[in-house]
């Protein structure tokens, strides 16, 4: 049995037949409409969520089968303090799949470790993120027709930002691709994945704190919310929260194939201006995190 924990559970060749896919999928729709007939997803969200939970549901909707779960965890019994590997190995006795997201890092290890189904990470914590990761990849190699050789952008809460911990793992392992970190002093990307992810690929990096120094260099500007749910201290995010505001008079120097792309919830990082230019992709993005997630479902359910 298989589980998606970390991005790197999949392996380059994986992800690109993932890819091929979704691609597939969303030329031939109908083809894929009973795929998943009898088979139950279960959500469990112990944290709050509108795209990742609901596109997963719509996915194994489109797939032909049925979802069932919770989005909040005070509307499950670990409101009444039972433990999540116990929610896990129960809802494994009425689903084929489970797709989990909790605040605690490494949760959905834990869980997997106890589980009869497959278990999908759909957020831990600020550690990873892997299906808005495959989500992300796919609007690139959409957007840009390759996965190699591009420079990417990665701004805002680079600490906090699941996202981008796992996107930043992903695409060092493809070639040519050079990452500018932009970030405020207290928001920096985590020393564990400039060292271990980085710097133990080859990965080219610098860190700045402005947006305007290499905008004109980026093919893709990938925008972060500051995560207020991560802060001990209401001051610290207020503070920070709007260090950076993308409008349309910043992008005047940035490239005419620029991608910019956000894994939403957006707060005020991209102003709304922003959202009528052709390069803004944030909600086409949104979109394949639907067709790759009908991909990975079929995947990790053994479905041809
Ligand atoms: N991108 C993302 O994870 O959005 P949600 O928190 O709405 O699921």
């Amino acid at each position: 049995m298989k589980h998606l924990i970390d991005i790197k559970d999949l392996s380059v060749e994986e992800i690109d037949d993932l890819i091929k896919v979704a691609n597939d999928i969303i030329a031939n729709k109908e083809k894929y409409s009973h795929k998943c007939d009898g088979k139950k997803l279960a959500t469990l969200f112990f944290e709050p969520s509108t795209r990742t939970r609901l596109s997963f549901e719509a996915a194994m909707l489109e797939l032909g089968g049925s979802v069932l779960g919770f989005s909040e965890s005070s509307s499950s019994s670990v409101s009444k303090g039972e433990s999540v590997a116990d929610t896990i190995r129960v809802v494994g006795c009425y689903s084929d799949i489970i797709a989990m997201r909790h605040p605690k890092e490494g949760a959905p290890l834990v869980a997997c470790e106890k589980s009869t189904v497959p278990i999908i990470n759909a957020g831990d914590g600020g550690h990873n993120h892997p299906t808005q990761t495959l989500t992300d990849l796919l609007t690139i190699s959409r957007e840009k027709g390759r996965l190699n050789n591009l420079t990417i952008g990665l701004c805002g809460d680079l600490k906090f930002g699941r996202t981008v911990h796992s996107l930043a793992t992903a695409m060092s392992r493809y070639s040519g691709i050079k990452f500018v970190l932009i970030s405020p002093d207290e928001l920096k990307m985590p020393d564990y994945i400039k060292k271990n992810v980085l710097e133990k690929n080859n990965i080219e990096y610098c860190e700045t704190k402005s947006i305007e120094e290499h905008l004109p260099e980026l093919d893709i500007l990938y925008m972060t919310r500051v995560q207020k749910e991560r802060f001990f201290n209401e001051d610290d995010y207020v503070r920070l929260k709007d260090y950076y505001i993308l409008n349309k008079a910043k992008l005047e120097n940035a490239k005419k194939d620029l991608s910019i792309l956000h894994p939403l919830p957006r707060v005020n990082e991209i102003s709304t201006d922003v959202d009528d230019d052709p390069r803004a992709k944030y909600f086409e993005q949104a979109l394949c995190g639907k067709y790759i997630r009908m991909a990975l479902i079929l995947n990790m359910l053994g479905i041809k």
